[in-house]
């Protein structure tokens, strides 16, 4: 009886070996590799490359965004108007183009402007592209992810380990730039200090490094520049080539007839 569970249980276990379709076929989805010694035994392990991919993958199914948006693609983009055809173009063309300028000074790309013109859209399309590609991009849900950098702003330590969070990522994904950071003075309008803080520090950061990052923002040009001339001609740097700029309410995909 007993060989003949062992024999059951070999058999389930080569077939789900053989049938299996590994996401990665490096680690077999272990996310990591086991690195044998000169004794042929396992003495250490690497991480996959892989594994940065599936842990920001994680995040933004965590992260309050709805399944509906993790199946956004570049081929459920249904350009309506000449500004969203050129929206998909661009996103297009930095999807092909990733791996060619991934290590220059242009290797970012934004979407500013009108709101439902599917900014967010275009933008999880790109990072579900280069999730396949396994390339890790993070998710940064702007409002919320602002707001729990700016509650730890008085300990230094757990600050940088916030803002830390959005630094390192291969790619950094912020969707809705600015959003709820604008105020409105007797001088036009103005972005409040703490965001100018902690927006700078990341920015700078990636730009100098030279990372990557997909912005989508109801601001436009002007306002970025208005807003923060530092943060804001850093973004044109690292977007130049990749800035799309949706200006029109006929561009609203909520409101099509
Ligand atoms: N051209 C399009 N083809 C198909 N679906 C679209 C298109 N444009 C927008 N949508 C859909 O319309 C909805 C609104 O788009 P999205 O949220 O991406 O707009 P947005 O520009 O990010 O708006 P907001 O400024 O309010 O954040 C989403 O469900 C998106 O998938
Ligand atoms: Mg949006
Ligand atoms: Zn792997």
């Amino acid at each position: 009886m007993i060989q003949r569970v062992k024999n059951t249980i070999q058999v389930n276990s080569s077939q789900n070996n053989e049938d299996k379709h590994y996401e990665c076929k490096i680690c077999k989805d272990e996310e990591w590799i086991y690195i044998k010694d000169e004794y042929g035994v396992y003495s250490s392990a690497k991480p996959c490359k892989c594994r940065e991919a599936k842990l920001y993958k994680r995040i933004i199914e965590n992260s309050g965004i709805t399944d509906a948006f993790l199946q956004k693609s570049l081929d459920n983009y249904k350009p309506t108007t000449k500004n969203t055809h050129i929206a998909l173009k661009t996103a297009q063309d930095y999807i092909n183009n990733y791996e060619a300028i991934k290590s220059t000074k242009n290797n970012s790309i934004a979407f500013l402007g009108q709101v439902g013109s599917g900014k967010t859209h275009l933008s999880i399309a790109i990072a579900n592209e280069l999730m396949k590609q396994n390339i890790g991009v993070r998710y940064m849900q702007y409002r919320e992810d602002l707001t729990r950098i700016k509650q730890v702003a008085n300990n230094e330590q757990n600050y940088a380990d916030e803002i830390n969070k959005f630094k390192n990522p291969i790619v950094l994904l912020i969707d809705d730039l600015y959003k709820g950071a604008i105020g409105r003075g007797q001088y036009g309008q103005y972005l409040n200090d703490a965001d100018k803080r902690a927006v700078f520090e990341i920015i700078n950061y990636r730009y100098f490094k030279g990372m990557p990052i997909i912005i989508s923002s109801e601001c436009d040009l002007d306002t970025l520049l208005e807003l923060d001339e530092g943060i804001g001609s850093r973004i044109l740097e690292m977007c130049k080539g990749h800035i799309v700029e949706i200006k029109g309410i006929e561009n609203n995909y909520r409101l099509r007839a």
